[in-house]
């Protein structure tokens, strides 16, 4: 039995986990920034870092008090390194760093992006992320900062097929929320507001796609684009005269209707990637994944011949479980960072994660 302790801090929640051979979730404490960020509309990244820095400390006490273990018990410590807000992602490593080294404990870097995929497997019955059977898989990742499909091997090599141009889908509900006067974030309450919507009441453009009446180029098959139905959204609330003359059940139809364009994109997309790169299994991941009417969508059109992998709620926002969980993979096949370990806010998509299978060593 090995105990990794997972920290993350890449955006407005400042989390810390303790995952038991990668996938016995024994605590997952999230300390949640967004009523710091709600005035602004969006994340202010030194606002995040000061937040981080005063959350990190109560919340590894709340993931250890709930564990039921100390320090001492734990194998390693698996810290979010990149992407995200350099400022954010400083507070969080560097406080992993001191605890790995005063601790003599292994320390390992994990990419937010592979953390969000792997969260997608935790406390799911009949499933693990290392079944050989799953793989190839094809993994939609949708959250603010990504909206990216990727095949990932058996080797755990990710190769990205497609990504957006521009707006990512999470980014996408926030700036509609923002342009609206709804709050931030945008997506749960959209969700909320939309279930008393017509999904058909509006006709959003599908950027990209061969429903938009433009031909797709063949290079952007499996890329997304999200400012465009973000611009309509723009023009027809001035053609209502303005955010304050859209109420009720006008108000319901428009975000029916806009939830309805991202996630009919999201899903046409993801399934003729799936068949082009003939995966075995598709993964939902993000925090956009927590979305009812993506989830329902998902789950009702995803061809059978596909093992379909849903997240839990809990696990598709951002939270250190997926990063405690992942962070187990590379410490079985001995892979720990480098001394300098530096914080990224970008990193190439095309990595590989070092998974260790569970039916078949590789
Ligand atoms: O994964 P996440 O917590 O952080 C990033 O890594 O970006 O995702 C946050 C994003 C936000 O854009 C938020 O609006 C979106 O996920 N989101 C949703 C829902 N819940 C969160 N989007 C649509 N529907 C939801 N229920
Ligand atoms: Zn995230």
């Amino acid at each position: 039995m090995s105990l990794i302790l997972g920290i993350e801090s890449s955006c407005d929640e400042t989390a810390a986990a303790v995952v038991e051979d990668g996938r016995n979730v024994l605590s997952n404490a999230v300390a949640s920034q967004i009523a710091k960020h709600a005035p602004y509309g969006g994340v202010i990244p030194e606002l995040a870092a000061r937040a981080h820095l005063t959350a990190v400390r109560p919340t590894l006490d709340e993931a250890l008090k709930t564990a039921g273990v100390t320090l001492d018990d734990l194998d390693a410590v698996a810290v979010t390194h990149a992407p995200g807000l350099i400022p954010a992602l400083l507070v969080g490593l560097n406080f992993a760093k001191g605890l790995a080294a005063s601790h003599g404990l292994p320390l390992i870097p994990i990419n937010h992006f592979s953390a969000h995929i792997y969260g997608a497997f935790l406390e799911q019955e009949d499933l693990v992320f290392g079944d050989p059977d799953l793989f190839p898989m094809l993994a939609v990742v949708v959250s603010g900062g990504h909206t990216a499909l990727v095949v990932v091997g058996r080797d755990g090599k990710m190769t990205l097929a497609g990504t957006t141009l521009d707006d990512a889908a999470g980014e996408a509900f926030d700036k509609a929320a923002k342009i609206l006067d709804l709050g931030y974030p945008g997506g749960p309450v959209i969700e909320r507001l939309a279930k008393q919507g017509d999904p058909h009441a509006v006709n959003f453009p599908r950027s990209l796609t061969p429903s938009s009446g433009k031909p797709v180029a063949p290079e952007n098959r499996f890329h997304f684009s999200f400012s465009g139905v973000k611009t309509a959204l723009l023009y027809h609330v001035k053609n209502l005269g303005g955010v304050e003359n859209i109420r009720d059940q006008v108000l319901f139809d428009i975000l029916a209707s806009y939830q309805e364009a991202i996630v009919d994109v999201l899903c046409r997309k993801a399934f003729d990637a799936a068949k082009y790169f003939d995966v075995r299994s598709i993964v939902l991941a993000g925090g956009v994944a927590c979305n009812g009417a993506l989830r329902e969508r998902f789950q009702a059109t995803v061809p059978r011949r596909y093992r379909a992998v849903l997240p839990l709620k809990k696990y598709c926002t951002d939270n250190a479980a997926m990063v405690g969980g992942l962070g187990w993979h590379y410490w079985k096949r001995g892979v720990t960072a480098p001394p300098g370990l530096d914080a990224q806010a970008r990193l190439p998509l095309n990595q590989t994660i070092p998974i260790w299978f569970d039916k078949v060593q590789p």
